[in-house]
């Protein structure tokens, strides 16, 4: 198998047109038909982005938070309360009205109450409500460093491609750990892997290179991987749409199955090994992902196949005491069934969380841990 990283695609990323800034984002509702971006300088289209799936995955959308966070600081310096326009033309956030750029306070308010919405856009993810507070932190910092707001802005956007870099490169260290575990596994079985994955946790869930999907391509580029097998991911269809299109294109042989299939697959000896990412990860080691994962976790516990979780330290919530903690997104019902009979109502929790009991190993950029171990390894 020879890998083609280069062909993929950036998830995110920020540019300037004409000294503009624009957050670049791939379109994922139009992925696997058609790879399209969406370009925008409007923090409320990064948001609606967010909230629709756009852009999705835990590291991707904590750098569209901060980039939305960087494109409001901009608005707001910019704005400027002229004849015939009302400060609540130029921002009006959250029922709050600000004279934005014109004095400071009203400009750390107004970015205020615009992280808090970016946050809010989707609850699960800690990634999100991360980022935003690594913004507002250099945002006030700059802001008490005595900075213009123009400045402050220009300092957002250099975290934003700040964390565009980090991520890459947490992923590419999670992919290493990740890949000297399965190395062990393609050892003991004296062959290369048959890995199983749940949702999309690759490139296009992070900045660049992805997580589960990360430690995947680490490992085949040893020669460690036969085959992925990726599971559909009902309702919105992660793994059917982005996982076997990404994989495809990276030239990692893959296999798409439906939910309800890996039981069988397991049963009949043909996965050697469960990757998959995360959303949080509680300080007990519990684990948020993708709805579904939790099964496919007590699927290879029953079939004593480890089941390994990646993500970076930023999924890591120690504030969290554990899974039954984490918020659960519940999104439309129509995702499960468009037009449903009458009178039945619809389930759709957007994400599960797995027991630490049932993980094998999490992998981070500092390494991987026993999840009981992780909190206290992380906070030394
Ligand atoms: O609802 P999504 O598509 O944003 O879900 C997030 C995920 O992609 C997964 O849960 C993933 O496994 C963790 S993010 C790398």
């Amino acid at each position: 198998m020879t890998l083609h990283l280069d062909n993929l695609p950036r998830t995110i990323y920020v540019e300037r047109e004409e000294g503009k800034p624009r957050v670049v984002m791939i379109d994922q509702r139009a992925l696997p038909g058609e790879l399209t971006w969406i370009r925008t300088a409007d923090w409320r289209v990064v948001v609606d982005a967010v909230k629709t799936l756009a852009v999705r995955g835990a590291p991707a959308i904590g750098v569209a938070g901060a980039a939305a966070v960087m494109l409001a600081a901009f608005e707001l310096a910019g704005s400027r309360v002229g004849p015939g326009r009302r400060a609540e033309d130029f921002c009006s956030f959250g029922g709050t009205s600000f004279l934005a750029a014109a004095d400071g306070w009203g400009f750390r308010g107004a970015l205020e109450a615009v992280a808090s919405e970016v946050a809010e856009a989707r609850p699960t993810a800690v990634n999100l409500s991360w980022a935003v507070r690594r913004a507002l932190q250099t945002a006030f910092g700059a802001l008490d460093g005595g900075q213009a707001a123009q400045e402050v802005s220009e300092a957002l956007y250099g975290l934003v491609e700040g964390l565009i870099v980090e991520d890459e490169a947490a992923n590419r260290r999670i992919g290493a750990a990740g890949a000297a575990l399965l190395r062990d596994r393609a050892r003991a079985l004296g062959r290369p892997l048959r890995i199983l994955t749940h949702c999309n946790a690759g490139s296009l869930a992070t900045a660049f290179y992805g997580t589960a999907l990360g430690v995947v391509y680490a490992a085949a580029a040893e020669g460690l991987v036969e085959r992925v097998w990726a599971d559909e991911t009902r309702p919105v269809g992660q793994g059917a749409r982005l996982t076997v299109w990404e994989l495809a294109r990276a030239g990692v042989p893959a296999t798409l199955l439906c939910d309800n299939m890996a039981a069988s697959l397991m049963a009949a000896g043909r996965i050697d090994a469960v990757v998959v990412g995360a959303d949080r990860i509680a300080a007990n080691g519990d684990v948020a992902n993708k709805i579904g994962t939790l099964g496919v976790a007590v699927l290879a516990h029953h079939f004593a196949v480890p089941f390994f979780v990646a993500a970076p330290v930023s999924t890591v919530d120690v504030a969290t005491a554990d899974g039954a903690a984490i918020p659960i997104e519940e999104r439309d019902g129509s995702e499960v069934c468009p037009h449903p009979p009458e009178g039945v109502a619809l389930y759709n929790p957007a994400f599960d969380v797995t027991p630490a009991s049932l993980i094998a190993a999490i992998v981070t950029e500092e390494g991987a841990f026993a999840p009981s171990a992780l909190a206290s390894a992380l906070v030394m």
